[in-house]
């Protein structure tokens, strides 16, 4: 399953068209759902519309309703079906509540090498301070103007008589290269079965008395001690032909499984073997994964497994 990205832009949309045709190579993990922007006319959404990617022009924003502009980007957005949003040269600061809502889940490439330079006239800035190199960075973004996390960064040389435009032109052949691939890596994180491993391994074994221990080849998260210990959750990684990576715990009954399944085959399967048993598998390598939710089965799995003496002693602490 590709991640559904959609692409903010405000002028040109060059990286737009990079991270387009980054979508049509082989095996890219993304595809581009939406292009859009806050300036109807930019030349960019004509070229995507060319490419044949949907593009909704929503009416430029004005300082009296810039509100209801927010408001219908986020609507076109939300019926796009996008899981990220990449933003391309959109010149527009997102509100915080926006911000807020889509967390974690919007990425911004930036021409210089951030930390240095954040905000405009980058190239200029770096010119006169006499710097080596520029640069650009793609990071996530955050309430804080380009402050983000940093997903990757590409240095590009300052050459002698350099001018802000020959350096942004430079500038953008390495961004070019440098977003579709981060933004790639950045969707593909819990497609990465160790990462998936290593998130379930965390919640499982934060739970009382439990130790891990590997059956028929997958790892085993176990409850009650080393001699007596009962299994609550299993990680299987694309077992018995399926292409999930998943976690496997107890549910209470088969009709329970099988009303999950039915009700949302997005994230739940009737695992081989296990199924039989009521075991549900919930599926891990998928975008927006709620690990929240995760943790909250696998405390209810261990609480099935978990010897009385335990169980007792989690009553107690949840009701402070
Ligand atoms: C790029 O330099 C990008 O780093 C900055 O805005 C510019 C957008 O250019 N945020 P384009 O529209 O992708 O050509």
């Amino acid at each position: 399953m590709k991640a559904k990205i959609a692409v903010l832009i405000s002028g040109a949309g060059t990286n737009m068209a990079a991270l387009v045709y980054a979508s049509r190579m082989p095996e890219c993990p993304f595809e581009v759902v939406l292009v859009t922007g806050d300036r109807p006319n930019a030349t960019g959404l004509d070229l995507a519309e060319a490419e044949g990617v949907p593009v909704v022009r929503i009416p430029r924003p004005t300082p009296k309703d810039k509100s209801q502009f927010f408001a219908a980007l986020e609507l076109v957005i939300d019926q796009s079906g996008a899981d990220y949003i990449v933003l391309a040269g959109f010149m527009r600061i997102l509100p915080e509540e926006f911000v807020a809502r889509w967390e974690g889940r919007i990425l911004n490439i930036h021409p210089s090498l951030l930390p240095k330079y954040p905000g405009l006239d980058t190239h200029s800035r770096a010119i006169e301070a006499g710097d080596s190199h520029a640069g650009c960075t793609v990071h996530v973004v955050t309430a804080a103007l380009d402050e983000g996390p940093i997903l990757g960064q590409l240095a590009v040389a300052i050459a002698t008589g350099e001018t802000p435009e020959t350096l942004a032109a430079r500038v953008k052949l390495a961004e070019h290269q440098l977003y579709p691939r981060a933004v790639a890596d950045y969707v593909s994180r819990w497609r990465d079965p160790a990462a998936l491993l290593a998130r379930v391994r965390a919640l499982a074994l934060a739970l009382p008395e439990t130790d891990e221990r590997e059956s028929h080849g997958s790892p085993g998260f176990r409850v009650g001690g080393d001699k007596t210990g009962k299994y609550f959750a299993y990680f299987a990684d694309q077992h018995h032909g399926t292409p999930h990576i998943a976690l496997l715990v107890r549910t209470g009954s088969m009709d329970e499984l099988l009303a999950l399944v039915e009700d949302q085959p997005e994230v739940y399967f009737k695992p081989a073997y296990y199924g039989a048993s009521g075991w549900v598998g919930i599926i891990l390598n998928r975008p927006g994964v709620d690990w929240d939710a995760v943790a909250a089965w696998l405390e209810r799995s261990w609480r099935g497994a978990a010897p009385k003496r335990l169980t007792r002693l989690m009553d107690v602490a949840d009701e402070f």
